[in-house]
Parts: C-alpha cells; structure tokens; sequence
C-alpha cells in the first residue's frame, strides 16, 4: 500500500454493527489501520474487532484504558488477544500502570502467537483546549503536559503516543525518531472541527512528524467517503518530503 494510505487510521465510529463492518469494507484498499472505539466496542465487544482483524487490514483498538494497575493490565492482556495491532492507555494513569498495560499485552500477544501490539500512551485529549486542562487541575499549557506525559509514557516502556497535531514537533524532539506518535484532531481545510479543539490539517501533521493520522468524521460524514480518504491520501504523500 503506498505511504500517503498507509498513514491514515481511519476512525470507524459507528454504532451500528452492519453500518460498522460496510464502512471498513468500503475503506479497506483506502487506509492502512482501522480504528476501533468505545463506542463500538461497549455495544459489540471483543467479537467486533476480531471480525474487524480479519478484514486484514492492523487494527488500533482505541479503549483509552485507564484504572490501576492491576486491572489495566488485565485488560490489555484481553485486548491484545483480539489481535489488534495498537492499544492504548491514558497517560494520566501514570508510570506503573502503563508498564503493566505494556508487559501484560506483550505477553499475552506472545502466548497466543499473534504479534506483538504497539502499546501507546494518550497524552491529552485533542479535545480540551487551555481552559477545560486547568478545570480538571493540570498546571502549563496543553503542549507542556502533553510533553511531560510522552516522556513519561516512553520512560514507562511504552512504544508511542497519542497527541494532538500542535504537539507533534515538540513530543518528536523530547521522545525521539522511533516513537510512535499516532495523532488525532486531523481537519483538512474544508471540514468542520466538530468538537475537536486542538487541530490541523494531514500536510501539517505530516510535515511536523506525526506517523498515522486518525481521521473520522471528515471521511465517514463525507458524501464521498472514498474520495475523501483518497484526497487525504495524496496531501499526505505531498507532505512526506518535506519532513
Ligand atoms: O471524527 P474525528 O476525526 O474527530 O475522530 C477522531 C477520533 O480520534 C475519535 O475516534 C476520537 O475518539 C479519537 N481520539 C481523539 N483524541 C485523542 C485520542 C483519540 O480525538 N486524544
């Protein structure tokens, strides 16, 4: 699959079962990683994304997991034995917690003989701004936090994170060329922000270092979702020269 397709997680957030595995059908030769939320996964659990798998295309299996310890490694270990590709915790849930999201999904990936996932930390949501970060307590501005929490992440044995377009360059730098930054908020210029706060477009995402773009809304709510994928396609394979 050529580099600007590979780039994109496409984020299937539909309910509907059938509505669900039509989208990844349809999309499947369009994008390299499927991804897979809440949303979908309360309603038709662990079965869903194993369906998913065997589509063949990786899949990233977005549960944003945050608890202690103990539980959170124990869900990953489920979550790695689905077969998908990239799990996730969230970063505020601190060192030992993502250590055992990250040691238990390897060795439960391993026992089943899959590959191992790439267990990645969210570091802040692409959807709080300055002001709702310092409702909920944390001090600086996002991309401090976003930086503390990478660095955190990577320390904590992790292979990459989730973040948002404006904190790719600075994460890239404190973290390094081999961490995964998988990032979210992606808004081509003609698409509506929606609830996400912290965005930009697929070039600039590509240009500042970002290694997959997760892209929902602005091609599953398109009239072409086809198209869509495709046209963010070529603006990334436009923009990796010049990174
Ligand atoms: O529709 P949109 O392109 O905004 O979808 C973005 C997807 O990325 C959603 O599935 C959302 O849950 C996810 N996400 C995010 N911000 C994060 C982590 C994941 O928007 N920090």
């Amino acid at each position: 699959m050529p580099d600007g397709k590979r780039r994109i997680a496409v984020a299937l957030d539909l309910a509907g079962r059938s509505d669900f595995l039509a989208a990844a059908r349809l999309l499947r030769d369009e994008v390299g990683t499927f991804k897979l939320g809440l949303e979908a996964f309360t309603a038709h659990g662990p079965d869903l994304v194993r369906e998913l798998v065997s589509l063949g295309a990786p899949v990233f299996l977005d549960l944003k997991l945050h608890d202690i310890p103990n539980t959170v490694g124990a869900a990953a270990a489920a979550a790695a034995r689905t077969g998908a590709s990239i799990l996730n915790v969230h970063a505020s849930g601190g060192r030992d917690m993502m250590r055992a999201a990250g040691e238990r999904a390897r060795e439960a990936a391993a026992a089943a003989g899959l590959p191992l996932p790439k267990v990645i930390a969210v570091t802040i949501l692409t959807s709080l701004d300055a002001g709702s970060l310092r409702e909920v307590g944390f001090a600086g501005s996002p991309e401090d936090a976003a930086v503390r929490l990478a660095a955190l992440a990577l320390a904590s044995g992790l292979d990459g994170v989730v973040c948002s377009p404006r904190e790719v360059a600075s994460i890239r730098a404190a973290c390094g060329a081999g961490f995964l930054l998988v990032v979210p908020g992606i808004r081509p210029g003609d698409s509506a922000a929606g609830d996400q706060k912290r965005i930009a477009d697929p070039g600039s995402a590509i240009r500042a270092g970002a290694d997959l773009l997760v892209v929902g809304r602005p091609i599953l709510g398109a009239a072409d979702p086809v198209g869509a994928a495709r046209a963010i396609a070529a603006e990334i394979t436009e923009a990796l020269p010049g990174r």
